[in-house]
């Protein structure tokens, strides 16, 4: 008798990210209800931030600047894979796009149906980066070539936990850098995001549309300044930055001149009112409230606490 066929997988491109290893970890103990093997991919192929040893995961090693390595993740030394959904994350550059529609038809030629992109609330379908992505699936879709969705994310609340700007800035000097002056966002956590994800890659029934995913409270970073004041019990300061010097803070920290410049100009879109919105997309999608910056802030606030 020959073995069973094992069921479609998932893969997870950037699956060791703040949102992809979230996922892996929602995919994981919703296994009864979607029994999959679950791909997780990233550079190294090794899995960080994600559980070592789980009989349905399964590291990839995959780099979309290394096109040889786009078969890894169909060709696993247990053989051949059938995977049935791709959540696709840009690698940070400003020019993949032509790479990531360039691997959505190479996953298709082998047998990938669904996909769904990670893009962001302030691209439009059809804009700039994943702007493009997202055009092109949404017009196979149209074309009933693929099943798809696309996630449009604020601002994650996890920033101010893992990017150095933030982090450093909280944990050294007891500031927030920005250039958005009085401007809100509707601050949105990591887990929601995973959360909305699963559901759009495993629901029976296929999205085909796009979700505007956003937390439940409007809050500036003077704001949030004032939260992380309380719970960390010392003054926490926003420092309302030029545009130009917040670029060159990027710079400083390591990003390239044009993803600094890209990341400075949505601070002044945030600052005249682009992220001043919220909506229900998360309770609807997931039947459960978005989460509240002050939560994540008091649940992972050693990682601001200052060495004695
Ligand atoms: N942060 C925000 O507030 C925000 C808001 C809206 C949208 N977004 C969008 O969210 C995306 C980032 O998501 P995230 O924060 O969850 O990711 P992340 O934490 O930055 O992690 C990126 C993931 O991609 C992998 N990766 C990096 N370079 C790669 C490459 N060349 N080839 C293959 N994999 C690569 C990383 O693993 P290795 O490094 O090990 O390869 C990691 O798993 C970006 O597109 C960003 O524009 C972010």
């Amino acid at each position: 008798m020959s073995a069973p066929t094992p069921p479609p997988a998932v893969l997870v491109l950037g699956g060791t990210g703040t949102v992809g290893s979230r996922i892996v970890s929602q995919l994981l103990s919703s296994q009864s209800a979607h029994p999959t093997t679950i791909l997780v991919a990233s550079r190294n192929g090794n899995g960080d931030n994600n559980p070592k040893s789980d009989p349905n995961l399964q590291n990839i090693s995959f780099d979309w600047h290394d096109t040889d390595t786009w078969t890894n993740p169909f060709s696993t030394a247990a053989g051949p894979v059938k995977i049935s959904a791709v959540y696709l994350i840009a690698p940070p550059s400003l020019n993949a796009s032509s790479l990531m529609t360039e691997f959505i038809d190479f996953a298709r030629e082998r047998g990938v149906r669904r996909f769904v992109l990670q893009s962001a609330s302030s691209i439009e379908a059809g804009g700039p980066a994943m702007g493009k992505v997202h055009g092109f699936l949404r017009e196979l879709g149209q074309r009933g070539e693929v099943e798809w969705a696309v996630l449009r994310p604020t601002w994650f609340q996890q920033n101010f936990a893992t990017q150095p700007l933030h982090l450093r800035g909280i944990k050294e000097e007891s500031k927030i850098y920005s250039a958005t002056g009085e401007g809100r966002i509707p601050w949105v956590s990591a887990d929601d995001i995973a959360a909305v994800a699963v559901r759009a890659l495993t629901d029976a029934e296929p999205p085909n549309t796009e979700y505007l995913v956003l937390g439940p409270e409007l809050l500036s970073y003077d704001e949030i300044a004032a939260i992380l004041s309380k719970i960390l019990g010392r003054r926490i300061v926003h420092v309302d930055l030029a545009p130009a010097e917040l670029e060159k803070r990027y710079q400083d920290f390591g990003m390239p001149e044009d993803y600094a410049r890209m990341m400075s100009a949505m601070d002044t879109s945030i600052k005249f009112g682009a992220e001043n919105r919220t909506n229900d997309a998360i309770l609807v999608m997931t039947g459960a409230a978005p989460r509240k910056f002050g939560d994540f802030a008091k649940s992972v606030k050693e990682v601001w606490e200052q060495q004695a």
